[in-house]
């Protein structure tokens, strides 16, 4: 696992510095303050590869620049092996090598890695077929180092150059998937008890047949079948199923061939797997949003047997997702990270554990810092109208410095049965503003 990252000179902020819990790590924070170069770093650290650099059909996951070429710029962490070892590395940027200097020799080995990007694409590091090889006595660097996916490639395939020769390393969702079910051995009953653990719970949503679309195409493809639409091919399917699914298939496709191959290997099964997860509610309604992180840590731990540790690194912009690890939650295991521009610069905070009870709540937290969890109008109304019940005229806005003005605003913009409605009208009979 992950046990600390730092950076000093690169990314948005002069420096970041976390401390990651082992089992549930999520980062908050606005657009554009580094959630998702923060776990492109973890990944580089846990795998020492760039998934930019192993895939240029990816449009993100570059190497990190630093800010200012003139200054050192450092990037330090510290992780569990597999074995159980701590280390901790300090990687500088050379400027002449434009690149991180690196160890000399093998590199530890993290366990399995998975990084669910925002795209929909997604890479995966196995301690088993990434590795470096042993020839003789040697230690070799000649294995894939690493599997990056577009999108795209997670639906139809991957072909990857090994030994000069271009190999298909993964047939895609698709091929896989329908070949599973197929077989129907353990990859298909796998892939069903993941896609269902997934699954909004109390929700029917199982596999559905294996469906063609058209006289003409031979493919085969794989259902979902739902409550109201019968069995709909996968590719029909909307964005966020799409994303379950291609999420469910890179769980089983990087742990089944991980175990297939230390089986060929007669490697040890890896004893720690670490999922990043860029914006985990990315597509999903608010109903799958509030159970996406407690089914994704189920889910690894049952597809592992509950024999791995399972460190789960996530980004989200959904107060649903922190409400719905509020009763699952330890601090012995968790932590909530929050990225902020304060005083001029970005910060990355490590905020204490304080449930709120519900979304709205958590949307007016520090967390997303909204002071109000209405529209903009009404947030400006109840602002005036809480200026002028101070006194405070000067601060209500120049159309609404009048008692009527106000009301007839907050008449436009307020549901009938907004909570402010009884502060307004009390206190407007109180003063006999009559309104
Ligand atoms: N490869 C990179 N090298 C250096 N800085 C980067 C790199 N990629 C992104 N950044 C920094 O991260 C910022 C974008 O942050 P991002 O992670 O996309 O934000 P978020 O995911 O929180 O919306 C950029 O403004 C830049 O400062
Ligand atoms: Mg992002």
């Amino acid at each position: 696992m992950l046990e600390h990252l730092e950076l000093e000179n690169v990314g948005p902020a002069p420096e970041m510095a976390l401390d990651l819990q082992r089992r549930l790590n999520l980062i908050t924070g606005d657009n554009g303050l580094g959630k998702s170069f923060l776990l492109d770093v973890a990944w580089w650290a846990l795998t020492r590869k760039w998934p930019r650099d192993l895939n240029p059909r990816l449009t993100s996951g570059y190497p990190a620049r630093p800010t200012d070429i003139a200054r050192p710029a450092k990037l330090r962490f510290a992780l569990t092996t597999d074995a159980g070892n701590s280390r901790s590395f300090e990687s500088t940027y050379s400027a002449r090598d434009q690149g991180w200097t690196g160890q000399p020799g093998r590199p530890w080995s993290p366990g399995l890695v998975i990084h669910a990007h925002a795209d929909g694409g997604f890479s995966v590091w196995d301690p088993a077929r990434n590795y470096w090889k042993r020839r003789g006595n040697i230690d070799v660097q000649d294995r894939l180092p690493g599997y990056v996916f577009s999108p795209q490639e997670v639906w139809t395939g991957l072909t990857a150059e090994i030994e000069g020769r271009a190999t298909r390393v993964c047939n895609g969702l698709l091929d896989d998937w329908s070949s599973w079910i197929r077989e129907r051995g353990d990859s298909a009953r796998r892939m069903s008890e993941v896609v269902g653990a997934l699954a909004v719970r109390g929700e029917p949503w199982e596999v559905g047949p294996l469906l063609r679309l058209s006289v003409d195409d031979a493919q085969d493809i794989p259902s979902i079948r739902t409550d109201y639409s019968g069995a709909v091919p996968i590719v029909h399917a909307s964005s966020a199923v799409r994303r379950i699914a291609g999420l469910a298939y890179m769980l089983v496709w990087a742990w089944s061939e991980h175990e297939r191959a230390a089986e060929q290997l007669g490697l040890r099964i890896a004893g720690q797997v670490v999922l990043l997860f860029d914006e985990i509610d990315a597509h999903l309604h608010p109903r799958w949003q509030r159970t996406i992180v407690p089914a994704i840590l189920g889910v690894m731990d049952r597809l592992t047997d509950s024999d791995a540790s399972v460190q789960l690194i996530a980004a989200t912009h959904s107060p649903l997702v922190l409400a719905s690890v509020e009763p699952h939650f330890d601090e012995e295991r968790d932590r909530l990270f929050h990225l902020d521009f304060r005083d001029g610069r970005v910060r990355l905070d490590v905020m204490p554990w304080a449930p709120q009870g519900d979304a709205l709540n958590w949307l007016v937290s520090d967390f997303f810092g909204l002071r109000q969890a209405r529209s903009v109008e009404a947030e400006r109304a109840i602002d005036a109208a809480q200026a002028y019940m101070r006194g405070d005229t000067l601060q209500c806005p120049e159309d609404l410095r009048e008692p009527e003005r106000i009301h007839e605003e907050l008449q436009r913009v307020l549901a009938g049965h907004d909570p402010f409605w009884p502060r307004w009208v009390v206190w407007t009979e109180r003063e006999g503003g009559g309104q």
